[in-house]
């Protein structure tokens, strides 16, 4: 198929026309031409239609090729410039060429035009493809710069010596630093002291290919001093070769989320303390009451008893009567009232602090407690006991204390068990302490259910001591409670 091409052709003889049309021909193109002689034909030409070759006259009556050129220019088109002309002399030539027309052909040798036509039409496609691509990129690469500088997590690349090459305004907002000043920082520069031996061990990590990605939550140090939570994410962009050129980093501010957090965990810190201290001040108040009923109300009763045994003593010495015989048996049973009274004491001071814990400690009181436990309910129990001394601090060992009577108390109240082990021994840095029941089985929605009292009392007091509670219950088959205390508290 011949190939189209429009040429607009700067020419006065019209004869000269038809030879460059003649040329052209030979070399199997398909013309479009128009002749024109002057600057406003040729200003009209280009307007109206897209050229693909201009040939052009050195001097015409009203026209010349240097102003055809610089018309040609100012429009901005890229289409082959060719001077066809009789002798001009080098000089002009020259100029010409040097002015940017494309080629010079005399008119006394035109084969050279032929050639000539096809290389700047062979160029000028080669230099629009180029342009196209060109434009590609530039557009690619504003887009790229626009999500890089408008994105609202901060950005920024690094050279892999550390320092800052460039920076978007998410970043330089975040650290109060201009572009600039970045360019002459590090990250050491602006990370927290006690950040930058991890950033320093993961840049290095990255750098060998151990990880691809670095993540972290650090803090960085602003321009003006203060300090800024960042989530951060590293990576290191490679050459051929494999080389780390750049590192990108990305990084979000999370100042507010880490001021809640802070916030939060102080508040749990403060509910803590205070069920601590409420914790403490209930087993003051028991210990004081236990020792009120053992000490004054125990000893008054015995008193009591001892005096009604003297009353009894002389009664019996004295006169024989029926209203004597009467007194002595109802002294007699005041005494067995007495000594019932004393055991409830004894009992119930027991019950609100047992002695046997505060001044024989925690394993004996356990065991004591179970005993107990076996006495008043008929559930067969065993103790396996793994260490002989729990090293917890007398405070703490209350709460264990009390934890495992709550688990008592529930077996027998809820279970409906024949059957309870006890297994205390001691794992890594630990003692876990395990009370298993053959009963019913605590179910889920027991242990999720904020009417569960009892068991939330068992893990606040678990967390009061850095331990923990957990529950395993199986339909039928029984619950299991194991605690675990951390040793030295
Ligand atoms: N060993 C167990 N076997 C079976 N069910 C249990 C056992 N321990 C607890 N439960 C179930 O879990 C529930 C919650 O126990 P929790 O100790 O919190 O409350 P409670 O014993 O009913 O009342 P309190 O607040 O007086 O302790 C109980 O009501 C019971 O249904
Ligand atoms: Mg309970």
């Amino acid at each position: 198929m011949k190939k189209l091409l429009n040429v607009l052709i700067i020419e006065d003889n019209i004869s000269d026309a038809e030879l460059n049309i003649y040329h052209l021909k030979r070399g199997g193109y398909n013309l479009f031409t128009e002749r024109i002689e002057s600057a406003n034909e040729m200003k009209e030409a280009l307007a109206k239609r897209t050229w693909n070759l201009i040939l052009a006259d050195y001097e015409l009556p009203q026209f010349d090729a240097p102003s055809a050129l610089r018309i040609l220019q100012e429009t901005g088109l890229d289409i082959p410039f060719i001077v066809v002309s009789g002798v001009i002399g080098e000089d002009r030539a020259v100029e010409m060429l040097k002015a940017g027309a494309h080629d010079y052909i005399l008119k006394n040798n035109m084969t050279r035009l032929l050639s000539a036509v096809e290389r700047e039409i062979q160029d000028v496609s080669v230099r629009q493809q180029h342009k196209l691509a060109e434009d590609a990129l530039r557009v690619s690469e504003e887009r790229f710069r626009r999500m890089f500088e408008e994105s609202h997590v901060g950005i920024a690349t690094l050279g892999s010596n550390g320092y800052f090459i460039r920076a978007n305004e998410a970043f330089r907002k975040m650290m109060g630093y201009s572009d600039e000043e970045l360019r002459s920082l590090t990250f050491r520069e602006i990370t927290h002291p006690a950040h930058y031996e991890a950033d320093k061990l993961n840049v290095s990590r990255l750098v060998k290919q151990e990880i691809q990605v670095y993540k972290a939550e650090k803090r960085y140090i602003k321009k003006d001093g203060k300090v800024v939570w960042g989530s951060l994410i590293v990576t290191a962009i490679r050459d051929n070769e494999d080389q780390p050129i750049h590192f990108l980093a990305m990084v979000e501010d999370i100042s507010n989320r880490k001021k809640a957090e802070e916030i939060l965990r102080e508040s749990r810190e403060q509910l803590k303390a205070f069920a601590a201290r409420l914790q403490t001040i209930r087993e003051e108040e028991r210990i004081m009451i236990s020792r009120e009923l053992h000490d004054n109300l125990g000893q008054s009763l015995t008193a009591l008893k001892m005096n009604t045994s003297r009353l009894i003593k002389q009664l019996k010495e004295g006169v024989d009567s029926a209203e004597v015989q009467n007194a002595i048996g109802q002294a007699t049973e005041m005494i067995k009232l007495i000594e019932m009274d004393i055991d409830f004491v004894r009992k119930i001071s027991s019950d609100l602090r047992p002695r046997i814990l505060d001044e024989l400690g925690l394993i004996p009181a356990l065991e004591w407690q179970l005993k107990e436990f076996e006495k008043q309910s008929g559930i067969e129990c065993h103790l396996d006991c793994g260490v002989n001394k729990i090293g917890i601090e007398p405070t703490h060992a209350v709460g264990v204390f009390r934890i495992f009577q709550e688990s008592l108390t529930n077996i027998l109240r809820h279970a409906n068990a024949t059957r309870v082990e006890v297994r205390l021994n001691k794992k890594e840095k630990s003692y876990i302490l395990e009370i298993t029941d053959n009963g019913s089985g605590i179910n889920e929605s027991n242990l999720s259910s904020k009417t569960s009292l009892g068991l939330l009392g068992m893990r606040e007091r678990a967390v009061l001591f850095g331990g923990e509670v957990v529950f395993h219950g199986k339909p039928g088959e029984g619950t299991k409670v194991i605690l675990t205390i951390p040793e030295g508290n």
